[in-house]
C-alpha cells in the first residue's frame, strides 16, 4: 500500500521525536520515499544526520542553506506529497497549522500539502486537555487532517495520562488504511442532495422544514474520504465544513435544487438523494409582506414541486440512485413502493418513529432496501457511521 509513495515526515520539538526514527524506518521499508521536514526545536531532539541517513535524502529544516543560498521550495514538497505525517505534532506545531502561522518549513509545507495530512500528538496530559489545544485540535479536524490520537500511559513528565505520542506501527497502519480507503472510489463521481428546501411566500416568509442535512452531509464526507468527486447540493442549513474534496452548491428552493441535480447529474457514478424537498411551493411568490390588516385569514395556493429522485430515475443510465424514505406508517411497504416508482437503486428508510431516528438528531436507525427486494436493518448509530454502512453498501 505504501509502496512508491510520496510521504514528507515533519517532526517537531518534542520527545516523542525518538519515536519518529522507527517510523521513517518503517515507512522506508514499506517502499515509501520520505522527505523529513523538521522543525528547529525538532533538530535539538534528533539529529538530521541519523534522518538523513534512514531516508536517504538530505533534511529540510530552513528555507535555504546558508553556505550555499539553496532554496528549498515548502510549495514542491507540498505538490509532491501524496501523504504528510507530522510525528511528534507538539501542541505549538498544532496551534500554528490551526492557525496558520506560517513560521518554518514544516508549517509552510502543512499549507502548501495538496494532498491529505495527518497528525500524531504528542505532548504532557494537561497540555493535551487544555481547551487551547482541544480548540486547535477540532480545527484541524475540520479543516481535513487525520488525527491519530495520542494514547494513555506514562509520559516523558513522569505523570500518567493521554498525550503519549501513539507507536510508529500503528501511524504507519493509519497511513496505509488512508491509502486503501482512497483507493476505493478514486476517479468515481458523486451526487449528493442535503438539507430542507425553503419556498418563500413572499420576501420575509417561507415554508422549509426540520432538515438539519447532517446525514447528507456526511454522507459526502464518506465517499471523498474514499477519494470519489463529489458534488454536495445543500439546501439552508447551518453546516459549514465540508471534507476539501467536497464541492458544495448551495440552493434554497426545490425547483434550485433540481436544477444542480439534473445538472450535475450526467457524469455521476453515485447519487444519493438525502434532501427533504418541500413537496409543494406557493403557487407565486409576493413581491411585499403580505399585510395581516383588513384580512380574517388566508388562503395560500400551493403547486407540486418537481420530485428530484423521480427526474434523475428517468434520466438514469449508469448511475446508482439512492433515496431516502422517512415514514410514519407502513415503513417497509412504503420504501419498497417509492423505491421502484423513482427508479431507485437503493433506498434507506428511516423511521419518524424511532427515538434515534430523524430529523436535527446525530444519530439515525436506517433499514437499507436494495431494487432486488433485499433488506439490511442496523442498530442506531452516529449519523457518520451510518454514512460508512451506506456506502459500504452502494460503493462496491
Ligand atoms: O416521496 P418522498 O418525499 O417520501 O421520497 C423521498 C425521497 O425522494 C428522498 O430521497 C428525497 O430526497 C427524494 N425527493 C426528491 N424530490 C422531491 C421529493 C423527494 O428528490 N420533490
Amino acid at each position: 500500500m505504501l509502496k512508491g509513495k510520496h510521504i514528507v515526515l515533519g517532526i517537531s520539538g518534542g520527545i516523542a521525536a525518538y519515536k519518529s526514527v522507527m517510523l521513517l524506518r518503517l515507512l522506508v521499508k514499506r517502499g515509501a520515499e520520505v522527505q523529513v521536514v523538521i522543525t528547529p526545536n525538532g533538530k535539538e531532539f534528533i539529529t538530521p544526520v541519523t534522518l538523513s541517513a534512514l531516508s536517504g535524502k538530505p533534511v529540510v529544516s530552513e528555507f535555504f542553506t546558508a553556505n550555499t543560498g539553496e532554496w528549498h521550495s515548502h510549495v514542491d514538497l507540498g505538490l509532491w506529497a501524496d501523504l504528510m505525517i507530522i510525528a511528534p505534532a507538539t501542541a505549538s506545531t498544532i496551534g500554528k497549522m490551526a492557525n496558520g502561522i506560517a513560521d518554518n518549513m514544516l508549517i509552510t509545507t502543512y499549507l502548501s500539502a495538496k494532498e491529505q495530512v495527518m497528525v500524531a500528538p504528542a505532548m504532557d496530559l494537561d497540555m493535551w486537555r487544555h481547551p487551547s489545544t482541544q480548540r486547535n485540535i477540532a480545527t484541524l479536524r475540520k479543516d481535513g487532517v487525520i488525527i491519530v490520537e495520542p494514547e494513555a500511559g506514562e509520559l516523558a513528565s513522569g505523570l500518567v495520562g493521554k498525550g503519549r505520542m501513539e507507536e510508529p506501527e500503528n501511524i504507519v497502519k493509519a497511513a496505509e488504511e488512508y491509502f486503501s480507503r482512497m483507493a476505493t472510489l478514486k476517479g468515481k463521481k458523486v451526487l449528493v442532495t442535503a438539507g430542507p428546501t425553503f419556498e418563500n411566500i413572499d420576501p420575509v416568509r417561507f415554508i422549509g422544514n426540520y432538515s438539519s442535512g447532517k446525514m447528507g452531509f456526511a454522507i459526502a464526507d464518506e465517499f471523498a474520504s474514499r477519494g470519489a468527486e463529489v458534488t454536495l447540493v445543500a439546501g439552508p442549513v447551518s453546516i459549514k465544513e465540508t471534507h476539501p474534496g467536497v464541492r458544495r452548491i448551495d440552493v434554497r428552493s426545490a425547483k434550485e435544487m433540481c436544477e444542480a441535480a439534473v445538472s450535475n447529474f450526467g457524469d455521476a457514478d453515485y447519487v444519493v438523494l438525502a434532501a427533504a424537498v418541500a413537496d409543494y411551493a406557493p403557487e407565486s411568490v409576493a413581491d411585499s409582506k403580505i399585510k395581516r390588516e383588513g384580512t380574517d385569514g388566508m388562503t395560500l395556493r400551493l403547486v407540486k414541486n418537481p420530485d428530484i429522485a423521480a427526474t434523475l430515475g428517468c434520466m438514469k443510465d449508469h448511475q446508482k440512485l439512492i433515496g431516502f424514505a422517512l415514514e410514519t406508517d407502513h415503513e417497509l411497504e412504503n420504501a419498497h413502493h417509492k423505491l421502484e416508482k423513482k427508479h431507485l437503486d437503493w433506498i434507506v428508510l428511516n423511521s419518524l418513529n424511532d427515538p434515534e431516528a430523524g430529523f436535527m438528531k446525530d444519530t439515525n436507525k436506517i433499514t437499507i432496501v436494495s431494487a432486488s427486494g433485499e433488506e439490511m436493518e442496523y442498530p442506531a448509530k452516529s449519523k457518520r457511521e451510518v454514512a460508512k454502512d451506506i456506502v459500504d453498501v452502494v460503493a462496491v
